[in-house]
């Protein structure tokens, strides 16, 4: 038995942002992507430097606006408002979690659906559910159905189990699959026998956040692991699956680093080109 071809996120990730600098090249105005940040986490903090250097390595404009944990919904609202109607802001991310005085999905429903390259406004669900080609599809779902077509042309008639029932994986990527016509489950903390249900995917999206739960003993032999997962055991990163033994039985795998995550960036810095593109009625 052969060991699991690994999906190389962060090479496919450098050919698509490759890709996208091109086109910005192409233009004399920059797409400009504001991304706010409530509050000090320390992760968040992380992703959204992560984000703001990736956006600029490919010529784009990206301010972090950082605001107090301490900060009011209200004034939240008031930036986004302010950022809604100045048009040279083309993309806005609010980065989550919020602080727990704030109700995110007030604060996601605020910003201007041609504006939210998150794809996380209740608008852009609808769409995304609906298997609309307008609506922003969420960037980390986005990424790994690339890297699933990447492999398979054709997803129709897959038996697809995500793990994790999240707005910002789970019920997003659930809906991509199942507009690909995959025969979709969802299981989650909450689900009796994971491990049997898991077994009869020929997909397997582990999106729980919990270091390693997925063993080898509930991977079908030949099946396409997808680990979105970033959890950390005595310091060092490491996924929702066991990595070195699901290797031994899945026929493609994902790691963690360098697998999903650099994908999600390039599909954040897709989405913000896209929105640019939309809001100056350019054609691509
Ligand atoms: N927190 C964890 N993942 C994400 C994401 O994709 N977007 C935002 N805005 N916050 C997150």
């Amino acid at each position: 038995m052969s060991e699991a071809q690994i999906i190389d996120g962060k090479a496919l990730a450098f050919k698509i942002r490759a890709e996208i600098a091109e086109k910005v090249a192409a233009h004399q105005v920059k797409p400009n992507l504001a991304v706010i940040l409530v509050g000090n986490d320390e992760a968040s903090l992380i992703y959204d430097r992560n984000k703001q250097k990736a956006a600029q390595a490919i010529g784009m404009d990206c301010h972090i606006y950082h605001l107090e944990d301490s900060a009011s919904e209200k004034e939240l609202l008031e930036l986004i408002s302010q950022l809604n109607n100045d048009e040279r802001v083309h993309g806005i991310l609010v980065q989550l979690p919020l602080p727990p005085h704030m109700n995110a999905l007030h604060v996601l429903t605020h910003i201007d659906p041609d504006k939210d390259v998150d794809g996380f406004n209740p608008y852009n669900v609808g769409l995304l559910q609906a298997n609309s080609p307008q609506a922003f599809v969420p960037a980390t779902p986005k990424g790994i159905l690339y890297m699933l077509e990447q492999t398979y042309s054709d997803l129709t008639g897959k038996n697809a189990v995500v793990i994790g029932r999240s707005n910002i994986v789970g019920k997003p990527i659930a809906n991509l699959l199942l507009n690909r016509s995959c025969t979709v489950t969802v299981v989650h903390s909450k689900t009796q026998h994971i491990e049997e249900i898991v077994r009869q995917a020929d997909i397997v999206i582990a999106a729980c956040g919990k270091p390693q739960i997925v063993k080898a003993d509930w991977i079908k032999e030949g099946a396409f692991v997808v680990d979105v997962g970033i959890n950390r055991i005595d310091g060092k990163i490491c996924g929702d699956v066991d990595f070195e033994n699901v290797r031994q039985k899945a026929a493609y795998i994902t790691p963690v680093p360098g697998g999903v995550g650099p994908m999600t960036i390039a599909m954040l810095l897709e989405n913000t080109f896209d929105a640019f593109v939309k809001q100056n009625h350019l054609k691509f």
